[in-house]
């Protein structure tokens, strides 16, 4: 393959081809190609072992590259690895920086590992720790610190040397769900600042709240790519799940559907019960305001969304392997 074949146009941040590696005979990733565009937040979706890690790790170059290529911002990262290291902020270094320092020591130390002047640390660490949010925690030991002030802290070590690219793997995965929307609006703040972002999770709400555009892998090869809407398109839509109040309501609330969506419900065994198909989550608000004006009332309702089990299960014929995979069915606050 010839570098000119690899030259990329300047909107392309990441850009990988048939990128592998091998760990004893088992193909962890197995000839991935990637393009990330400048600005935009991409999201590598997969299950647990499906080769996330590894691939940020050689894209990174954290470790070595089997097969294939890649470059960041045009540049090779097994020719100029010291270039890319200073292109790229990678969240996951920060643990072996010591415990029992402060978060701002920590940041300051950080940087001065980096080449930072010390004064410029020093400046660089409070700001951060401010954007972060961790101004009252800045000089308690991050020994003391809460799972997702530990995120926060690591997320604000990879941006010490202000990379325009940073690699995030799974940032929230174990945040209690407020925590989780915190970390998504310094994500998306960061690319409001001009980063591009490349993160991997196993969640499909996550990669649907965040990403402009997500791949999915599974066993270490890319199995789908587009916008979460895409992804969701192929997967199917999500579902009103209605429980009436009175069984009877069932002939009026087929016609308050049929009226709202244009579209069948489809009627349950279970008395009273339907499930109404959506293209939007949001139209179920219109559903439900039909339906209360038409005198309807309703002892329960949900929404599902496709989980990442039913992406999986539509785009590779095969669940996930690890019962751990994102839940992502929820209630109506979740879904946009
Ligand atoms: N250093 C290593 N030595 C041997 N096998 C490895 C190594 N690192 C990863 N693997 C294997 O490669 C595969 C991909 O692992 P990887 O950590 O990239 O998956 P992942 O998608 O990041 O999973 P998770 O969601 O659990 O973090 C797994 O089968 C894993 O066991
Ligand atoms: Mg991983």
């Amino acid at each position: 393959m010839s570098i000119t074949e690899l030259d990329p146009p300047p909107d392309v941040a990441v850009r990988a081809q048939g990128l592998a590696k091998t760990f004893g005979g088992h193909r962890a990733v197995d000839g991935i190609n990637l393009d990330v565009r400048t600005g935009e937040i991409f999201g590598v979706l997969g299950p647990n072992g499906a080769g996330k890690t590894t691939m940020l790790r050689m894209l990174a170059t954290l470790l070595k590259i089997d097969a294939g290529r890649a470059e960041i911002f045009g540049v090779d990262v097994v020719d100029q690895p010291h270039v890319i290291r200073q292109l790229v902020g990678v969240t996951g270094q920060y643990a072996s920086v010591d415990e029992s320092l402060t978060a701002r020591e920590n940041l300051w130390l950080f940087g001065r590992l980096q080449g930072v002047a010390s004064s410029r640390a020093r400046s660089i660490a409070a700001e951060l720790l401010e954007q972060f949010g961790l101004e009252e925690a800045a000089d308690k030991p991050i020994a003391q610190f809460s799972g997702g002030m530990r995120r926060r802290l690591d997320l604000a070590a990879s941006l010490i040397t202000r990379p325009p690219l940073i690699f995030l793997d799974e940032p929230t995965t174990g945040l209690d769900p407020r925590t989780r929307g915190q970390m998504w609006e310094t994500i998306r703040g960061l690319v409001a600042d001009g980063c591009t972002v490349l993160l991997t999770t196993q969640y499909l709400d996550e990669a649907d709240q965040l990403a402009d555009r997500v791949a999915v892998i599974d066993h270490g090869r890319k199995v789908a790519e587009g916008t979460p809407d895409e992804l969701k398109t192929a997967v199917g839509n999500s579902t009103l799940q209605l429980l009436l109040a009175q069984p009877d309501d069932v002939p009026a609330a087929v016609r308050v559907v049929r009226r709202v969506l244009g579209s069948e419900p489809v009627l349950s065994p279970e008395q009273g019960r339907l499930n109404v198909a959506l293209d939007q989550a949001d139209l179920a608000a219109e559903v439900l305001i039909a339906l209360r004006t038409a005198g309807v009332s309703i002892s329960s309702v949900s929404v599902a969304k496709p989980s990442l089990d039913e992406v999986f299960l539509a785009l590779t014929g095969h669940e996930t392997d690890g019962d751990e995979a994102g839940n992502a069915a929820g209630t109506m606050e979740e879904n946009r």
